[in-house]
């Protein structure tokens, strides 16, 4: 999933500065906190530790829910008397030999329907329908973990069909030729090792209840950019609330899920309360020198929770389109504080 901030490129760096520190990350506790497509979260569980993972989207916690949160296939068994099977190939395949139907996403979600948004192509969002709506009859019968994994496949599946240069803040004129194609609900990956717990909530809400962890690595938004604004769709297609949506993208109303960490007059009072409330050996934070809150400021907040370093890379700034160099004072900040 192309996603503005994803640290999946960046993990090699994370893994030096984490060695350099000489600092233990096989076996232990761990919670990543605005998580996003969970791509820390993976690395931890990879070294088979217990992780936390926190965000306040709902489409962030069903990508993670779909990659990270199952160890091995899980079976559907609970389907068995109701489509004839329970393994997980034959449910995709059920999913997806549906045909599609006009609804929600049709109307909403492409260029035929009411609202004539080019974000899927007129079948991919019949489909997206179809298939929405069988999952939701299962709501009840499977258990949250089986439900969600399936929303995510869906969700990640029209993802790589949408006519997008990788945010939902607008359509492309032109088709993608990848948008063309039909949408294929596929199997992912499983990772064998660790156990993760996913929580769709605010980080500082989760720091306040959760207080058991060796390493918090923490990687906040750094710019003014909402993530609900940017990935609307992707959310109404977890909520499937079928909320009326506004403008030209369709965007739905993300009042509440708007993030301080986003809000220059909010960032430095919202970063300090989120430390405070912390409790860990380590802490662990991403962040870039464009960023709204300061270097200087944060390692004032980390340092009076311990002894504070921080390391730097180079970076490339992320585009919705392309990665470009021509930026080249950009750098990728960790910081890491061993808390008293
Ligand atoms: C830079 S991205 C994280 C990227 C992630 N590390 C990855 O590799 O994909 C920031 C994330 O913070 C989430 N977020 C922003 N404010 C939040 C808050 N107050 N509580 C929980 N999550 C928040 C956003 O939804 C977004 O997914």
């Amino acid at each position: 999933m192309k996603y503005i901030g994803n640290k999946s490129r960046l993990i090699g760096f994370i893994e030096d500065c984490l060695k350099e520190h000489n600092i233990n990350y096989n076996n232990v506790i761990v919670y990543d906190l605005f998580s996003g497509t969970g791509s820390v979260s993976e690395f931890f569980l990879r070294h088979n530790c217990i992780v936390l993972s926190c965000d306040n989207m709902n489409y962030a916690i069903a990508e993670q829910y779909r990659k990270l949160y199952f160890r091995k296939e899980p079976k559907f068994e609970e389907l068995r008397n109701i489509i004839n099977c329970e393994e997980l190939e034959d449910v995709i395949n059920y999913l997806n030999n549906h045909n599609g139907q006009k609804r929600y996403y049709y109307e909403n979600f492409c260029e035929e329907g009411k609202y004539h948004r080019r974000f899927f192509s007129e079948r991919n969002a019949m489909k997206i329908d179809a298939i929405r709506e069988k999952i939701d009859e299962w709501k009840d019968i499977l258990p949250k973990e089986k439900y969600m994994f399936l929303v995510g496949i869906l969700m990640n599946a029209a993802d790589f069909v949408s006519n997008t240069a990788g945010t939902y803040g607008a359509y492309l004129k032109i088709w993608r030729s990848m948008a063309l194609k039909e949408m294929k609900l596929e199997i992912p990956e499983f990772i064998a090792t660790g156990k993760i717990s996913l929580y769709v909530n605010d980080v500082v809400e989760f720091v306040k209840i959760n207080k058991t962890a060796d390493i918090v690595y923490m990687d906040p938004p750094y710019n003014t950019r909402q993530y609900p604004a940017y990935f609307s769709t992707l959310e109404s297609i977890v909520i499937n609330d079928k909320q009326q949506l506004k403008g030209k993208s369709g965007l739905r109303n993300y009042e509440k899920q708007k993030s301080k960490f986003s809000i220059k007059k909010y960032v430095k009072e919202e970063f300090k309360n989120l430390v405070d409330e912390i409790k860990a050996k380590y802490i662990v934070m991403s962040y870039s020198t464009e960023g709204i809150l300061n270097k200087d400021y944060i390692y004032d907040i980390l340092s009076k929770k311990g002894k504070t370093k921080i390391y730097d890379v180079s970076y490339r700034r992320f585009k919705t389109n392309s990665w470009t160099e021509n930026n080249t004072n950009l750098k990728e900040l960790l910081f890491i504080c061993e808390v008293r």
